[in-house]
């Protein structure tokens, strides 16, 4: 076995031969149910006939052509589709390849915008606590995760972070409507803080992510929240990198509320795993100035190229045609009755929540008090390696600001049917009990 190649740790996994629908096998013959899709990413599971075809029909006429030479047909038909899905008042798409790119165009997009308006001293960005965004230097410096900032820190401006929305630790004698209203307040608070005159923008996932485990905000958050970023002037950056294309039971997570964003984030479903394909979708009224004022001095080799876009506008249609968001919706609730019923059984299940396809477990050392595990223990990964010794992959982060709070994020393929559903709890269950608490 080769020693070369290393990402974040030094753990060796097995090796992957092939993979076809919700399931993987590894070169030893083992079965693995990708119960996370990758990095809750695969939205079609793996090996879908469809993506296929559309991707070998567009590499036999091109596969690359760079964006100031060519125009290419997928990149325009997928930038009308995406416009028609996220309705609305959008009317412009950008191009980028992965989720942190998408991130950091938004910012830039953001800052050139009231650089153009003649307003050069809006630089501050407001972010949430946890949050994540992405990896690159931009997009870390609106994450709060602390072992993934911490390093890095020197290197990027500090921002104001404002409490992400939690319905599972709301504080005690507060109802989750008036926290979550609390929460969204601390960016009127933060925008007054720095003066408005000065903010560019906020950031914030519809439904937390990785970062806090498929947190859900209370109803009344997202309305305030729109609400404080008009009153103030700044615009609001929503990234769906991981609530998009259909992930949470619509097409994107802002759907549930209704919100109105100045600018989205799409990345992960968009490509689903097939090819690398990120995208902002805004509106003109930001573009125009830039684009009049000398254009977006911003870009990526590989945004919008040909494959890339054949490629989304193939995982689109799979996904209308066979009504994925209907059943991300459907069976995501039914798999969530599931876990639910597994908490039921072991007790150191604290919360079960999310939307759709993108549900947690929250790992707790005590219920009552809803105390975390000591971090010691690295119970979400204990909990991840049992479940792919059972033949699950699920995804292990930690929801109190990566420093402790265990939880696994449950995201299987939109793909996913009831049976499928049974056959992860089952085996979830049965890893929980080889736990042995
Ligand atoms: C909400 C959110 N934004 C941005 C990113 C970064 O995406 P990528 O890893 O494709 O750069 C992620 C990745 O998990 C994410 O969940």
């Amino acid at each position: 076995m080769s020693d070369h190649l290393f990402y974040q740790s030094a753990v060796k996994l097995p090796t992957i031969a092939r993979a076809e629908g919700i399931y993987a096998w590894d070169t030893e013959g083992n079965r693995h149910i990708d119960a996370c899709s990758g990095a809750i990413v695969a939205q079609l599971g793996h090996a879908h006939p469809a993506i296929r075809d559309a991707m070998l029909a567009q590499l036999d006429k091109v596969a690359f052509a760079y964006r100031t030479q060519f125009e290419n047909q997928p990149a325009l038909d997928l930038a009308d589709k995406l416009i028609d899905l996220v309705g609305g008042r959008y009317d412009r798409v950008f191009f980028s390849g992965g989720g942190s790119e998408s991130v950091e165009s938004a910012l830039k997009l953001a800052r050139q915008y009231w650089f153009s308006m003649g307003e050069p001293q809006r630089s501050v960005f407001i972010a949430r606590k946890p949050s994540y965004h992405g990896s690159t230097m931009g997009a870390l410096a609106m994450t709060s995760y602390t072992p993934l900032t911490q390093p890095f820190q020197p290197m990027f401006q500090l921002y104001p972070k404002i409490s992400s929305p939690t319905q599972y630790r709301v504080p005690a004698g507060k109802s989750a409507e008036q926290y979550a209203l609390e929460c969204a307040d601390e960016l009127d608070a933060a925008i007054r803080e720095v003066g408005a005159h000065n903010v560019a923008a906020f950031i914030a996932e519809p439904i937390g992510g990785a970062s806090t485990g498929a947190e859900v905000p209370h109803d009344a958050y997202f309305a305030r929240v729109r609400e404080i970023c008009s009153r103030h002037g700044i615009l609001l950056i929503l990234d769906e990198v991981m609530t998009g294309v259909g992930r949470t039971g619509r097409w994107f997570g802002f759907q549930h509320w209704n919100v109105e964003a100045d600018i989205l984030c799409l990345a992960k479903g968009l490509g689903a795993g097939y090819y690398p394909t990120s995208a902002i979708v805004t509106r003109a009224e930001l573009t125009d100035p830039v684009l009049a004022s000398g254009g977006f001095q911003h870009g990526y080799t590989y945004a919008g190229n040909p494959l890339a876009c054949a490629t989304a506008l193939a995982v689109i249609g799979v996904i209308e045609r066979e009504q994925l968001v209907e059943n991300a919706a459907s069976t995501g609730a039914y798999l969530r009755g599931l876990l639910e019923e597994l908490a039921t059984r072991h007790h150191f299940i604290g919360d079960v929540r999310g939307r759709g396809f993108l549900l947690a477990m929250e790992y707790v050392a005590d219920r009552e008090t809803k105390a975390p595990f000591d971090s010691s223990l690295k119970f979400g990964e204990q909990v991840t390696r049992c479940a792919r010794e059972h033949g699950v992959i699920i995804y292990p982060r930690k929801s109190l600001m990566g420093e402790t709070g265990d939880h696994t994020l449950i995201a299987p393929p939109l793909i996913t049917t009831r049976a499928q559903c049974d056959e992860i709890a089952n085996r979830l269950d049965d890893a929980f009990r080889a736990l042995a608490l």
